[in-house]
């Protein structure tokens, strides 16, 4: 099977997908959300994954649309959270509706993702229910240290690196590792699928943060400048704040104390001071570092090379992405 086939699949799984009539306002913002589409990596990391070790890749689809509408759920409760105007090129939940409509559509969605999860074999179910939760439980500590940096000056890159493990990589580590569990692979083949997610996440997370300063509007499909207006404690913004001296530390300071300001203002001015310090080729190596690890760990797996080569491209695309 080739990516695009995987790809193929999905979607008509995604428009067979059921999610409830009545009330209309509950379940109109999911179809809403699921339809705007959005890249659909980790249900095609799961069925790529389970394909590595069979050939029933079917029976992973269910299992895998259950990653996305858990990943759809967290994003329509990360938009209240971040304030967030705009996903995917359209309005967001609470912006379109409003926030109680994205925290109960929200909530009924994380219900829905474990019922498709139960369609896992009975034989591995509880092992993947069990790993399914734990990630969730990690996504939810991960969002609130996210939050709590807002907050606080003095973030060190070490507790970056582990909120964006939380908030981001389990799930990429445990959409991976569930094509393990499905395809009948053992502990420590499924523990090293798990850490290449980890190490895909921590880069796509970087990545992300990246293009939500540089990105295109247009193609982001999200507000740029977010994190900047909220003092996001991004690795961009940490070392930011630990190479300035002088003068541009102290505006780089007095933009992150700012109550009132103008949004474009501050964008403008803080990534001005990133391009001055060279701030985005320092995030862009350690983007790469994040990737090679996964690579390196991809090499590890016990697998035959062929069968790894869609796993391989499809990284790597994600290492240049713009979207
Ligand atoms: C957005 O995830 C949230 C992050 C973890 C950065 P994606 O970039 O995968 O969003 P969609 O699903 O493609 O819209
Ligand atoms: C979101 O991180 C991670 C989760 C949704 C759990 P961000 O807040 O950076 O994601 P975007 O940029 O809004 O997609
Ligand atoms: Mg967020
Ligand atoms: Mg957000
Ligand atoms: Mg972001």
């Amino acid at each position: 099977m080739t990516t695009k086939q995987f790809i193929q699949a999905l979607e008509e799984e995604f428009q067979q997908q059921q999610y409830g009539q009545s009330p209309v306002e509950l379940y109109e913002p999911i179809r809403y959300l699921m339809s705007l589409g959005g890249k659909r990596l980790r249900p095609l990391m799961t069925l790529m994954s389970t394909a590595l070790f069979t050939d029933e890749w079917q029976k992973a689809i269910k299992p895998a649309t259950a990653v996305e509408v858990f990943h759809n759920f967290t994003l329509m409760h990360d938009d209240i959270m971040d304030k967030a105007p705009l996903r995917r090129g359209k309005p967001t939940v609470h912006a379109k509706w409003n926030d109680n409509t994205a925290i109960l559509s929200g909530d009924v969605m994380l219900v829905q993702a474990y019922e498709l999860m139960l369609f896992v074999e009975d034989k591995n179910l509880k092992k993947a229910l069990k790993r399914f939760n734990r990630t969730a439980a990690e996504v939810c500590e991960g969002q609130q240290f996210d939050m709590n940096f807002e907050t606080r000056e003095n973030v060190t890159e070490e507790e970056y690196i582990e909120m964006i493990r939380l908030k981001t990589s389990v799930l990429l580590g445990f959409a991976l590792e569930l094509g393990g569990i499905i395809g009948g692979a053992s502990d420590k083949t499924c523990q090293t699928l798990y850490d290449l997610g980890i190490n895909i996440g921590l880069g796509f997370q970087l990545k992300d943060d990246v293009l939500d300063v540089y990105g295109d509007p247009v193609k982001f499909g999200k507000q740029v400048g977010g994190d900047i207006i909220s003092n996001k404690k991004t690795y961009m913004l940490i070392e930011a704040l630990s190479s300035a001296t002088g003068e541009t530390k102290a505006q780089l300071e007095h933009w992150l104390s700012l109550k009132d300001f103008d949004p474009a203002e501050k964008v403008n001015a803080v990534r001005g001071i990133y391009d001055q310090l060279g701030i985005r080729q320092l995030a862009e190596a350690k983007i790469n570092e994040y990737f090679e690890k996964a690579f390196d760990l991809l090499d590890s797996l016990k697998v035959e090379a062929e069968r790894k080569a869609e796993l391989r491209a499809f990284a790597n695309i994600l290492i240049d992405r713009e979207v």
